[in-house]
Parts: C-alpha cells; sequence; structure tokens
C-alpha cells in the first residue's frame, strides 16, 4: 500500500507537531479542527516552526513554500474520505475517541489505515469500534513531535501485520525510529516515565526537597534534557493525569495512582507551559 495523502484529526500540540511533521516529509495532510479559531492558532505555530526553521537554515524558502502548499486545513472530516491514512490526534478522552473512529470509518476509503497517537488509552477498542479493526493501530509520537525520533507503534489483538508493516515505514519515512508495543496501557515510554514524574511530584509534596533542586538533579546528574518539572510543564499536567489514570485503572498498582497535587493542579488550570503556568509560570 502506498501512502500519498494523510489526515490528522487535531491541530494542537500534538496533531499540530505530527501534520507539520507530515508535510515537510513529502506527504498531502489534510488536518482538522473543531473550529477556525483553533485551526488558524495550530496552522500559525506549524508556519512558524518553519520560518524559524528557514532562519536557521534548515528548510529554504522554497521548501517552506512547498510544505505549506502540502499542508490543508479544514473543518470538516468528510475532508479525510481520499487519505490513505488517518492519524486521530484529538484529546485524551476515550469517549471522544469512540465518536470519532466510527465516524471516520465511515468517512474514510475502505482500504485506508486508521490510526490513534493516544498516549495510553486503549486502542483495541477504537479498533472495535469501526468495521476494519484489522487496519487500527496506534502511532504515539512525542512531544515536540517533528524533532522527537521516537514513535512507538502499537498493535492490537485485531491489527493485521500488514498493517503494521505499512506503519513502520510509514514512520521511517518519516525520519523516525519505530518501537513496537502491545496495546496495553502506557506502551513503552509512558510505562517507565509516569512513575518517575509521579515520583518527583511525590518528593515535592512531601517537602524532600525543591522544585529546582529536583529538576537540577535528574539534569546534571543524569543527563537528561530536562528535569521532571520543566518536562511536567512541557508535556502538559492534563495529559500526564490523563496517562496515570488509564494506567492505574488497567493494572491498579499504587505506583502510578495520581499525586493529591498533580490533581488539584489540573483542577486549578496549571496544565504547565500550554496554560501560561504550571510548576513553573510562564505569563
Ligand atoms: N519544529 C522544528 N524544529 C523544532 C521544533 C519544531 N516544532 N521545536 C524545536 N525544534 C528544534 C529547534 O529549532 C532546535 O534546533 P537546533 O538544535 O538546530 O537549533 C532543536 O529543536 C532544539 O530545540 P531548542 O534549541 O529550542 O531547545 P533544546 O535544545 O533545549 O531542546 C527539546 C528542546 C528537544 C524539547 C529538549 O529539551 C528535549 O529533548 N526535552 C525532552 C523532551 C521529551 O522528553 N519529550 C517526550 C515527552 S513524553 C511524550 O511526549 C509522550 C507522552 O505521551 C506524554
Amino acid at each position: 500500500m502506498t501512502i500519498k495523502k494523510v489526515g490528522v484529526v487535531g491541530c494542537g500540540l500534538m496533531g499540530g507537531g505530527i501534520a507539520q511533521t507530515c508535510a515537510q516529509s513529502g506527504y498531502e495532510v489534510v488536518v482538522r479542527e473543531v473550529n477556525q479559531e483553533l485551526l488558524d492558532k495550530g496552522l500559525a505555530r506549524i508556519y512558524n516552526a518553519w520560518d524559524m526553521m528557514a532562519t536557521k537554515g534548515k528548510l529554504t524558502k522554497g521548501q517552506v513554500d512547498e510544505n505549506r502548499s502540502r499542508l490543508h486545513g479544514t473543518l470538516n472530516l468528510e475532508d479525510y474520505a481520499d487519505c490513505d491514512l488517518v492519524i486521530e490526534a484529538v484529546i485524551e478522552n476515550m469517549e471522544e475517541k469512540l465518536r470519532l473512529f466510527p465516524a471516520l470509518d465511515r468517512i474514510v476509503k475502505p482500504e485506508a489505515l486508521l490510526l490513534t497517537n493516544t498516549s495510553s488509552l486503549n486502542v483495541t477498542q477504537m479498533g472495535a469500534v469501526t468495521k476494519r479493526p484489522q487496519k487500527v493501530c496506534g502511532l504515539h509520537f512525542f512531544n515536540p513531535a517533528p524533532v522527537m525520533k521516537l514513535v512507538e507503534v502499537v498493535q492490537t489483538i485485531s491489527s493485521s501485520e500488514d498493517t503494521i508493516e505499512v506503519v513502520k515505514q510509514f514512520a521511517i519515512s518519516l525520519g523516525k525510529t519505530p518501537v513496537l508495543a502491545k496495546d496495553t496501557a502506557g506502551f513503552i515510554v509512558n510505562f517507565l516515565l509516569i512513575p518517575y514524574l509521579i515520583a518527583a511530584i511525590r518528593l515535592l509534596e512531601n517537602g524532600q526537597a525543591s522544585r529546582d533542586d529536583i529538576d537540577n538533579a535528574m539534569k546534571l546528574g543524569c543527563g537528561y534534557p530536562m528535569g521532571p518539572f520543566t518536562l511536567l510543564d512541557y508535556v502538559g499536567l492534563d495529559t500526564t493525569l490523563w496517562a496515570a489514570e488509564a494506567i492505574y485503572e488497567e493494572y491498579k498498582d499504587p505506583l502510578y495512582a495520581p499525586p493529591p497535587l498533580l490533581r488539584r493542579m489540573v483542577q486549578s488550570g496549571m496544565y504547565g507551559k500550554k496554560s501560561g503556568r504550571g510548576f513553573y509560570d510562564y505569563q
């Protein structure tokens, strides 16, 4: 199967990053948002990233123009009809995904693949509400999607070997390194990363060390590019909470139980960098 046209559902931080990555890798891309304001905001972020890359000499002016001509914003799901592959990157809410997948299944041509960028929700369930579960799998990108080299290809009990092979090759064509994970909550990265982030919040909650000392300790002591609180703010506290809840729900392992401070911060709208305030203040 040849992939030429890619649909991305959602033009937020992840959807926008995925759409950017696909368009700059030579694919025709349709990206959809729920209203014009969000679409304009998402597209502007992508255009800015390309302008920044041109300023740094990573893209020519001609390449920026070509990328822009390959990227089409829309408000209509119907515009995915002739896509070869659609990647869902909407909010991490299962009800939302279970509404979206049957709708995509009705609209998108029968031979197309339907993928989800979920970080920890049940991909098998998303496939089960379509008439093509063998063509459904996960393709999980990492933030910032245009920069991070890894993608997790998530195989459900229904995803066919053909689907997985096409998706792996697609990931490689985007300049990514795919790793294969079974569809269990958290896959590989979040299964390991979430307990680390939760442990950092507990250290702070218990007054064992300060935010800055914990961040510096992991940056300078382990060579991580960001300390846990900088990373939490970068990934989003809401996203981290949803991931922790999904993995906790699956295993009931206290390692994944969201700490009270994380929940209170999300309840207060402190989502991290994207809302202007998280463990750090960005205003
Ligand atoms: N498009 C293109 N290029 C971009 C970009 C974008 N949207 N965003 C950043 N870049 C480029 C920058 O231009 C820069 O390029 P040069 O080195 O050529 O100048 C490069 O990326 C690095 O960016 P910065 O110089 O701005 O900053 P940095 O060196 O501090 O790196 C970082 C930023 C790559 C984010 C680095 O801090 C890092 O790797 N942090 C850890 C990120 C991480 O762990 N992500 C995974 C989170 S978990 C997740 O996402 C999964 C989940 O489900 C929760």
